[in-house]
């Protein structure tokens, strides 16, 4: 199958406009299928149907569709009533993701063009026939269960929604790659490679993920003319060092890996941490894709090209720079992940809804039951989130401090418990500490911590600090924290929900209540 994404609607939403931006986004090619037809039949389909009648054009368009599906993967803007015969939609559902892009009478009505003579099915008293035609196409339309409302939204911000939708997106910041979200995306693994010129590709994992997930992926890539290795070190961070580098890098000379081979991250933030540090510098670099299992590494660690290993004196004193040639998340790969895992990592998910998605924020606050049912669509928005922080400040320069909400305590927190709590216990800690913080100094309307605590218990995180913890111990840990520079500590405080504001702060002492 051919990973199109068609966008599909009613005449006016428009499927042209926003499907070129959406392609230019993707770095794919773009078709309108309309265009496609009229330069075959060398004449506008206003005519084509005056001439030959409804049916025929229908049959023009079957045609096109099926020609178009076989080119290079593309974003294809449809007709709008092109899926209307079954055999087309079953063509475009089994080549691809369909959007349907669907508006108010109203915004459809205003951006039609009256005069246009090219809106054939429209002639004549426009408003009348296209609620008519709405009304004839409503069960049709919203049977399509992918939909964005397209209503008072440029092409740029609708664009980005489609991709959120179909989780696709294209980095270009640091280096140029593709991040995909996929449902059982795992299976087309060796197509994926296949079609960005991966070639030799050996798998670097974890115990614990290569128990469920090892096997499997090795015979998809078989499958597709791949013989990968695998090298497989102990899970956890304890494992995170020089000696486990050093390892990949030999278990790289023993399998004959060359300048062009690919390395296989399949793991969470710790192997693609070390893959792609020990890729980074296997020959002065060669490929590497990163493949997250745990729900922080999707949302967070596997996004930003940050790789690198601990030093005993500290953690990720080592590293670089070094972006995959692709990033593929497959939800379907949380379903093994300890519970405990999966909370801590929803703490990361919470934050990225505060600081730039209220309704991300407002799903999470649905509890851990309704989360997991809707993996798929809380891991899209999570990272969409983070790529556009990254992808808006790549090496750190300023406003990807923002990520840094919840951690300036949370941090803190979790060395003074002496990582007795979870990164993401702390961070859920932090986050409502320096929330209440905010609230003290009037960056934030009272009550927002309240909002932030109830969503996160829900989620079954901590949100006070523990009474055991001395209070000067997390102070003097906050001082040390790595973010800080000469006199005061920046902290990423939350504003309103999805607005966080970087503010200085000298007093560290009233930071914490
Ligand atoms: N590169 C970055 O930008 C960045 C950002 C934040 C954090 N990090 C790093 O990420 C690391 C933390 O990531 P993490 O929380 O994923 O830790 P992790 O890799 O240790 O994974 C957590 C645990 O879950 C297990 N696991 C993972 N996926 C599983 C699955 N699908 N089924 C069963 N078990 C599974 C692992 O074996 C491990 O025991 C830290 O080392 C941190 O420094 C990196
Ligand atoms: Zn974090």
């Amino acid at each position: 199958m051919m990973p199109h994404i068609f966008l599909y609607g009613p005449p006016g939403t428009g499927k042209s406009t926003i499907g070129k931006t959406l392609a230019r986004n993707l770095k794919l090619p773009f078709f309108d299928l309309d265009n496609v037809i009229e330069k075959k039949a060398g004449m506008y389909i206003s005519k084509i149907i005056e001439e030959q009648g409804e049916p025929t054009f229908r049959d023009l368009e079957a045609k096109a569709l099926k020609e178009v599906i076989v080119e290079k993967e593309g974003v294809i803007a449809l007709g709008g009533g092109a899926l209307l015969r079954n055999e087309n939609r079953v063509l475009a559902e089994n080549n691809g993701k369909v959007v349907l892009l669907m508006a108010e009478l109203e915004t459809l009505f205003k951006r039609l063009d009256p005069d246009s003579s090219n809106r054939p099915l429209l002639a004549g008293d426009m408003r009348g026939k296209l609620a008519s035609l709405l009304a004839n196409r409503k069960d049709h339309y919203s049977s399509f269960p992918l939909c964005m409302q397209v209503d008072g939204k440029t092409a740029r911000q609708n664009a980005l929604q489609a991709q959120v939708i179909v989780g696709h997106f294209h980095l270009r910041a640091m280096g140029e790659y593709d991040v995909l979200v996929q449902m059982a995306g795992i299976e087309r693994l060796g197509e994926m490679l296949k079609a960005r010129g991966l070639s030799n590709p050996i798998l670097v994992t974890d115990e614990n993920v290569a128990k469920f997930h090892a096997e499997k992926v090795i015979a998809l890539l078989c499958k597709f003319g791949f013989d990968p290795k695998t090298i497989t070190i102990p899970g956890g961070e304890s494992f995170k060092n020089l000696e486990s580098v050093n390892k990949f890098w030999h278990g790289f000379l023993e399998a004959g890996l060359d300048r062009k081979s690919t390395v296989i991250a399949l793991g969470g933030g710790v192997i693609g941490d070390l893959a792609g540090f020990a890729a980074s510098t296997f020959m002065r670099g060669i490929n590497w894709v990163s493949i997250p299992t745990s729900l922080f590494s999707m949302v967070d660690a596997s996004l930003g090209g940050k790789t690198g290993f601990d030093l005993p004196e500290g953690k990720n004193l080592i590293g670089s720079f070094y972006p995959p040639k692709l990033v593929l998340s497959d939800p379907n790969l949380l379903l093994t992940l300890p519970e405990a895992e999966f909370r801590s990592g929803m703490a990361e998910v919470v934050k990225h809804g505060i600081i730039s998605d209220p309704e991300l924020f407002s799903l999470c606050s649905r509890g851990l039951d309704w989360v997991k049912d809707n993996l798929e669509e809380i891991v899209k928005r999570a990272m969409a989130v983070k790529i556009k922080v990254i992808e808006d400040d790549p090496y750190e320069k300023g406003f990807r401090a923002a990520l840094n909400l919840g951690h300036t305590v949370g941090h803190a927190v979790e060395l003074v418990s002496k990582f007795q709590l979870r990164h993401g216990e702390a961070v859920a800690i932090g986050m409502v500490s320096e929330a209440k913080y905010a609230e003290r100094i009037g960056v934030a309307p009272s009550g927002l911590s309240e909002t932030i605590a109830s969503s996160l218990s829900a989620l079954g995180l901590p949100v006070e600090i523990p009474g055991e913890l001395p209070r000067e111990e997390i102070i003097r840990a906050m001082r040390m924290d790595k973010k800080k520079n000469a006199k005061a500590i920046r902290f990423a405080l939350p504003v309103t929900m999805g607005k966080v504001k970087l503010v200085d702060v000298n007093d560290l002492e009233s930071v914490l209540e």
